[in-house]
């Protein structure tokens, strides 16, 4: 049992280290720069960045190479989740049965910019936590019958593909799988493969819209035309894509759109949203079911009715949104682009094998590469713990880079000269 003077000292050093914590952080936040002027960009885009760079918690010595896992909130982001706290947790709304708990409301002062932000009507999209609780929603909501199909890629997630594999093995769905190839090497390849892989029996074309393997950009507008003509539905696992290139949900045709802004467009983490249709909504059910589940006239809004949850997220999803528009999208992707191909070119000179498309189109801000024989699990510990580089991969030797806008040509430098060391004093160069 814990004795009481333990519990009391115990208490007094999480206080203490709270406030330390509080005390820095509060001073970071204080001390950050204001945004740099986009003049300086035609003036002198590195230091564009580098300044931009500075909005960043991580570290002058750290390297993150893994924003495809998840971003990292900048200063603007984090103040407003702050002011969200200010603001809501007091209890003095003026209504005295208003409340900050997201899940029984339209929450249309964040869901308009959102909706604005990826191109449809706030009545068409849902906030909810992640891509995986979208993707979920997705997979329960749908009326199929045991043997219907859904057919999807051999790239999917495990937040995209599971939720189908569960509902297969419950009630008898059949999941099947295309294979893409590595690299992929234009959009008609991935065409042909989905086309020759559907049955009569197919229901449904789930893909993501940047797959998290090989961060190929698939041809999601082609694929959702082509599941339209055959009268197929179509969800799209677009977890990378907010934040990273330009998003129009509605050009792109699709009937629904999963996505976790807490990854590229640096939310507040637990940010998430489900996109459907119009004409969809009537036949997607409820996952979670609080009031209004069943109330048709509120449309996609009844998907959010998740119960309580963390409001303030949603400021710093609001933030995020204006930053990324501050800054335009078309500069982030044009720096997004940049910064891969670079590093993608500099690690084929150093005999990577790439499993990003040849195609510029088909890439975005995410590269793979294959560099057997190193094994990545050894090359990331590596250089977490010698380096402060953070990378990610999957094994064998699979190493996957992602190029956020804040990263600096110097960082990437910075990790090409190490992992040429790692090869060295593996004697692997
Ligand atoms: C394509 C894709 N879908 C879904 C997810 C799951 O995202 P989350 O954990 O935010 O739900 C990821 C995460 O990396 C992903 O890459």
């Amino acid at each position: 049992m814990l004795d009481r003077r333990r519990f009391l000292s115990g208490t007094a050093t999480t206080f203490a280290a709270a406030l330390t914590l509080r005390g820095s952080l509060l001073a970071q936040l204080e001390k950050a720069p204001p945004l740099p002027d986009h003049s300086l960009l035609d003036k002198n885009e590195d230091a564009y960045w580098a300044e931009m760079r500075k909005q960043f918690l991580i570290p002058e010595d750290e390297i993150y190479l893994n924003n495809g896992t998840v971003g990292s909130s900048p200063v603007p982001v984090i103040r407003a989740i702050f002011d969200g706290y200010a603001a809501t947790e007091k209890m003095d709304q003026h209504d005295p049965e208003d409340y900050p708990i997201w899940g029984y409301a339209s929450w249309n002062e964040f869901r308009d910019p959102l909706a604005d932000f990826v191109g449809c009507h706030h009545d068409e999209i849902a906030l909810l936590r992640n891509a995986t609780e979208a993707n979920s929603y997705i997979a329960n909501g749908l009326d199929m019958k045991p043997g219907d199909e859904v057919l999807m890629t051999d790239q999917e997630h495990p937040g995209g593909e599971h939720p189908w594999n569960l509902r297969a093995k419950r009630y008898g769905i059949v999941v099947k799988r295309v294979t893409l190839p590595r690299p992929v090497k234009d959009a008609a390849q991935v065409l042909n493969l989905f086309n020759d892989a559907i049955t009569p029996r197919t229901r449904v074309l789930f893909f993501s819209h940047i797959t998290t393997f090989s961060g190929v950009v698939l041809p999601a507008k082609e694929l959702a035309a082509l599941a339209r003509t055959k009268g197929i539905l179509s969800a799209v696992d677009g977890a990378h894509v907010p934040g990273m290139m330009r998003l129009n949900v509605l050009d792109l045709g699709c009937d629904m759109y999963s996505s976790s802004p807490h990854k590229w467009l640096m939310a507040p983490k637990g940010s998430g949203f489900l996109y459907v249709r119009d004409e969809v909504i009537d036949r997607l059910w409820n996952t979670i079911a609080t009031e209004g589940w069943n109330d048709t006239k509120i449309r996609a809004e009844r998907f959010q009715r998740i119960g309580s949850s963390n409001v303030p997220a949603l400021w710093g999803l609001r933030a995020s949104i204006k930053l990324a528009n501050d800054i335009g999208l078309d500069r982030i992707e044009s720096r997004h682009r940049k910064l891969a191909d670079y590093t993608l070119d500099e690690m084929k000179k150093r005999g990577a094998e790439s499993w990003t498309s040849p195609d510029a189109a088909l890439r975005c801000a995410i590269v793979t590469v294959n560099v057997p024989p190193i094994p990545r699990m050894d090359l990331e510990n590596w250089l977490w713990k010698n380096h402060k580089i953070r990378i990610r991969g999957a094994e064998p030797n699979k190493l996957r880079l992602s190029t956020p806008y804040y990263l600096l040509k110097k960082e990437i430098d910075r990790f090409l000269e190490k992992f040429d060391a790692y090869k060295r004093e593996k004697k692997m160069a």
